[in-house]
């Protein structure tokens, strides 16, 4: 089926041009916006996803064009006008179009809400597993607040995946704290190690899940900041995203070129890495707990669709 769209009331083929070249979402990044995945035709945790929503508005100071619950109309109405039930519901609110100028609208302008919705298949039921590349996080200081800038994300990913990686492993201070679209969790001595959901990272909706799922399983957890070097001591890892759900991984690559240690402050040129220039870094040890979390998690999933179908 195809991908459907909306914008501020009307359902719109996505290729269609309809948003105003004064947008500030176009001319800024100036917005926010969720990724809801729907299973069996429901979307999954969606009081989460409205509440962070909610949450990246008030960061950024824009009015909510709608309350909590018409925002939560609005997912089942796109996922019913799609017809899907597997889907990925992406929805976006900016601050609105107005003259092109840094400062906020004034008057202040409504915001403009728009959203996609596309047909998904499941990745948590295939047996694969990826590849990390390590790359300095080079983003803001306030990555918690899901914009719509993600420029060094992008940046970062297609560098891992010029580089034959799956995603990028952003090392932050030191520490790899998250990956450039999921939340990142290392197994180490049978604890799960995650970091903390401080301002540096997005506090993932899946990190969330799989945080209360590890402790009904009764597997330890520590939020708190892996260091590059303790990557020798990891057995395993994964990723963990709406749409990534429980991901695990079988190596991590580094490339000479690109140093996580510090930010060195000359200019870096454009780089264009490929996978002969990368070295592999760590293996895998040990993918028992990570596939154990991977089955729960997808069987919390099944029960969940099943019980409200
Ligand atoms: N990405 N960290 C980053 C930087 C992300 O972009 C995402 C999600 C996550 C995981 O968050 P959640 O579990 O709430 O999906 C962590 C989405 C899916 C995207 O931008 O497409």
């Amino acid at each position: 089926m195809a991908v459907i769209g909306y914008f501020n009331g009307q359902w719109i083929d996505p290729a269609e041009a309809c948003v105003p070249l004064d947008e500030r979402g176009h001319q800024f990044g100036d917005g926010v916006y969720e990724v809801i995945r729907a299973y069996g035709g429901r979307p999954f945790l969606l009081d989460w996803h409205v509440e962070r929503l909610f949450q990246s508005m008030e960061a950024l100071r824009i009015r909510p064009p709608f309350d909590p619950g018409a925002c939560k109309d609005l997912i089942h109405a796109l996922i019913e006008r799609s017809g899907e039930s597997e889907a990925a519901i992406y929805l976006q609110v900016t601050r609105g179009s107005a003259v092109r100028n840094h400062l906020f609208p004034e008057p202040s302008v409504e915001a403009n809400v728009s959203a996609t919705v596309r047909p998904v298949k499941s990745g948590a039921t295939e047996a694969k597993s990826g590849r990390l590349l390590l790359v300095p996080d080079e983003r803001w200081l306030n990555p918690w607040i899901k914009s719509l800038n993600l420029l060094p994300n992008i940046m970062a990913k297609q560098t891992a995946h010029d580089a034959g990686a799956d995603e990028a492993l952003l090392v932050r201070d030191g520490c790899m704290i998250e990956a450039a679209s999921s939340n990142v969790w290392f197994v180490v001595n049978g604890e799960l190690v995650t970091a903390p959901a401080d301002r540096y990272i997005l506090a993932g909706i899946t990190r969330r899940f799989v945080l209360e799922m590890a402790r009904d399983l009764g597997i330890p957890v520590r939020e708190e900041k892996l260091p590059r070097e303790r990557l020798s001591e990891v057995d395993a890892i994964f990723l963990t995203g709406t749409l990534t759900e429980v991901y695990p991984i079988a190596t991590v690559v580094e490339h000479p070129d690109i140093p996580c240690a510090s930010i060195p402050a000359e200019r870096v040129p454009a780089r264009s890495v490929g996978p002969e220039q990368v070295r592999e870094v760590w293996t895998a040890r040990d993918l028992g707990l990570v596939e154990r979390l991977r089955a729960a998690f997808v069987e919390r999933v099944r029960a969940w669709a099943g019980a409200i179908a």
